[in-house]
């Protein structure tokens, strides 16, 4: 079993009953979804994506990672939200959150149009200089103004340097089958695409071309991740809590946010889960947060932030719930070294493996969290590798997708999202938001 749910230090937070009384709800949860009855019900193709996907663009998929791999030294991989953070994860996961400083056959992979900064920007283009580069721009909507901003940047600097023609042989689209300005726009230009499905949304779309091109490239093996993937699918099919784990986080959320608990903090213990928590809070927050309701999701790195946010969680306002991603074996070890003058006093260390000291700081830390009146789950993962990483994915999604409709919402949109987009239109002048920009403008002090 690589994945496991370990419930035993809630055991104080909540009752047998609770769990009974919110069965009805999760089965409830369970047949909208099966029945696709629910809201958003036209954004389920995620749920059975592991085993039911374009095998003919998979093959398409890894050819292009091989080509990537071959020419170039640099990808740029242009998205934002869930067009780029399920990659970042995945890659920063299994491979290293150093990846681009790694000795490696792989390309070096740097995210842009994810925000809207000119630093940033311009470090990216001083870090490609004079390296062979190739671009993977991704938007469902190719309407998202910032990888549309940076794909116009990366697409005149690779005509500069290749011409049309050398461009196109390394630029390659994610996006839409048929809609779309990005779609209409590569199929013109003869640029190679890739599917974003339309049942599919940004977030959860990690396992389609948007995660698996980049994450390919990176050199992980994708197969192995949708094998986990889909014996996840098989794994978490019953409606009841006794025999579902996945269910059972959904249910242990929901218990908890209506006792007050309204932040879930997702708690990694390696830096390396840094990127995967980011995937994560975009998953729940989206999903969840709307009609004025949702657990906040919230993230930590141990011992980093025990360090930093350890004292609120052991200590502060009483709202949190924590949610620890307990890796046993990292297939990494490092043995701490004896001293005979044993200057630090540390020599009770000596000889032991790094990784089984992290295991006990681990447990240590639940236990004192609990005893300050933390709830603490514990999802524990039997190694780090492509196969527990892909069932990790599919577990918080379909989790996400239940607890979103026990909690009485349309976990698939995100309306929200629209917001600052419309007002960043009108104010930037955009054509058609006119009247928008008026009465914004008379809001504004400048
Ligand atoms: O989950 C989502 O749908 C969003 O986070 C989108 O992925 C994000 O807004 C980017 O949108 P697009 O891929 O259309 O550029």
């Amino acid at each position: 079993m690589s994945i496991q749910l370990n419930t035993h230090y809630l055991e104080s937070f909540i009752k047998s009953h609770e769990y009974e009384q919110i069965a009805p709800q999760i089965r409830y949860a369970d047949q909208i979804l099966r029945e696709k009855s629910g809201p958003g019900n036209q954004f389920l193709g995620w749920v059975d994506l592991p085993k039911n996907y374009d095998k003919e663009e998979f093959a398409r998929i890894e050819n292009a990672a091989e080509k990537i791999k071959k020419t170039c030294q640099v990808l740029v991989v242009i998205g934002i939200g869930g067009s780029y953070l399920g990659a970042r994860a995945v890659i920063e996961f299994l491979r290293s959150p150093n990846y681009n400083l790694l000795k490696k056959d792989t390309p070096n992979i740097y995210f842009a149009g994810n925000s809207i900064s000119a630093d940033s920007l311009n470090d990216l283009l001083a870090l490609c200089e004079g390296k062979d580069i190739c671009v993977n721009v991704i938007s469902k909507s190719g309407t998202t103004t910032e990888p549309a901003v940076a794909f116009r940047v990366f697409r005149n600097l690779l005509e500069k340097k290749y011409g049309k023609e050398g461009a196109r042989e390394r630029i390659f689209v994610t996006t839409d089958r048929a809609r779309g300005t990005l779609k209409q726009f590569s199929t013109e230009a003869g640029y190679e695409t890739f599917v974003v499905p339309d049942d599919v949304g940004g977030r959860f779309s990690v396992l389609t071309a948007v995660g698996l091109l980049p994450i390919a490239v990176a050199g992980i093996d994708i197969k192995k991740l949708m094998e986990g993937a889909a014996a996840a699918m098989e794994k978490y099919t019953s409606p009841e809590l006794d025999k579902n784990d996945c269910y059972l986080y959904a249910a242990i959320r929901n218990i908890l946010f209506r006792k007050g608990k309204n932040i879930e903090i997702l708690a990694g213990y390696e830096p390396f889960a840094l990127l995967f928590n980011e995937w994560w809070k975009q998953l729940y927050g989206e999903s969840e947060g709307k009609d004025g309701k949702g657990i906040y999701p919230a993230s930590v790195i141990f011992s980093t932030d025990l360090h930093s946010l350890g004292q609120y969680i052991q200590d502060g306002n009483r709202i949190l719930f924590e949610t620890v991603l307990n890796i046993q074996d990292t297939k990494k070890s490092f043995e701490i070294p004896n001293d005979p003058a044993n200057i630090d006093g540390l020599n009770f260390l000596s000889g032991k493996d790094l990784d089984d000291v992290k295991r006990t700081a681990t447990l240590a830390t639940v236990l004192a969290h609990v005893d300050g009146g933390v709830p603490n789950i514990l999802i524990d993962l039997d190694e780090r590798n492509e196969y527990t990483l892909g069932e990790l994915i599919y577990f918080f999604e379909l989790a996400c997708a239940i607890s979103g409709y026990v909690l009485g919402v349309n976990p698939f949109d995100q309306p929200g999202v629209e917001s600052y987009k419309k007002n960043m239109f009108a104010l930037l002048g955009k054509p058609g938001y006119e009247e928008m920009r008026e009465e914004l403008n008379k809001r504004l002090t400048f």
